[in-house]
């Protein structure tokens, strides 16, 4: 009998380039994983369509037809549980997370993050990195806690910037990054090659 695959749930509010480069890497078997859910709180998300595009099960869920936030993330929650997920990726996913939603898979949500965290948490960040004259930006995927993007790192890139970059030519050299070290990360966790230790995530080999 072979072994279940470990199961991702993917969560998504846009385009979903870093879905596509997870499902690639599964697809290239870099990854022994399988998507067993996306789950989009934007109806008509790119990567919902990539998802269907790929046979996966895509599910658009509306936070504007629950009552509270606690009730949306209930049912995120009992969806996932469903499918008895081992990691959830946030990827691209615009919406803060709150305690609920962090406990029920606690040191189990990942998320990739479009700067050097702890620098420039938050929103429109390539465009604050160009502002603030930094010479060096990047990406980071991190564990996911209450505080945002402020969980422990467990990869970063570093991405020079030039001194002709704009948002957009910055934004494209950063995600070129994001899709290698997004399901890089997933790999070390699939194959238990992290250990916690603090706010340090070390890398056993
Ligand atoms: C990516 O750059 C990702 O790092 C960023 O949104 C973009 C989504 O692109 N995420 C955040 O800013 C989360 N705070 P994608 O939909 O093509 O993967």
């Amino acid at each position: 009998m072979t072994p279940d695959k470990f199961k991702l749930a993917v969560l998504v509010s846009g385009r979903g380039s870093n879905l596509q480069a997870i499902i690639d890497s599964i697809e290239k078997n870099e990854l022994q994983a399988e998507i067993a859910l996306v789950i989009s709180n934007v109806k008509n998300a790119y990567a919902l369509e990539r998802a269907h595009k790929h046979g996966l099960d895509g599910l658009f869920l509306d936070p504007k037809s629950y009552s509270d936030r606690n009730g949306y993330e209930q049912s995120l929650v009992e969806h996932i549980q469903s499918k008895s997920v081992n990691l959830v990726c946030l990827a691209g996913y615009m919406r803060v997370l709150g305690k609920y939603f962090i406990e029920a898979f606690s040191d189990r949500i990942i998320n990739i993050h479009p700067s050097l965290l702890p620098a420039f948490p938050g929103l429109h960040v390539q465009k604050r990195a160009l502002e603030h004259g930094v010479r060096f930006s990047g990406c980071t995927v991190h564990y996911v806690n209450e505080e945002v993007d402020g969980g422990a790192i467990i990869s970063q890139a570093v991405v020079p910037i030039f001194d002709n970059d704009d948002e957009a030519s910055l934004s494209e050299r950063i995600l070129e990054q994001e899709h290698i070290i997004y399901p890089e990360a997933i790999r070390l966790i699939l194959e238990d090659r992290l250990t916690l230790s603090g706010r340090r995530v070390l890398h056993n080999k």
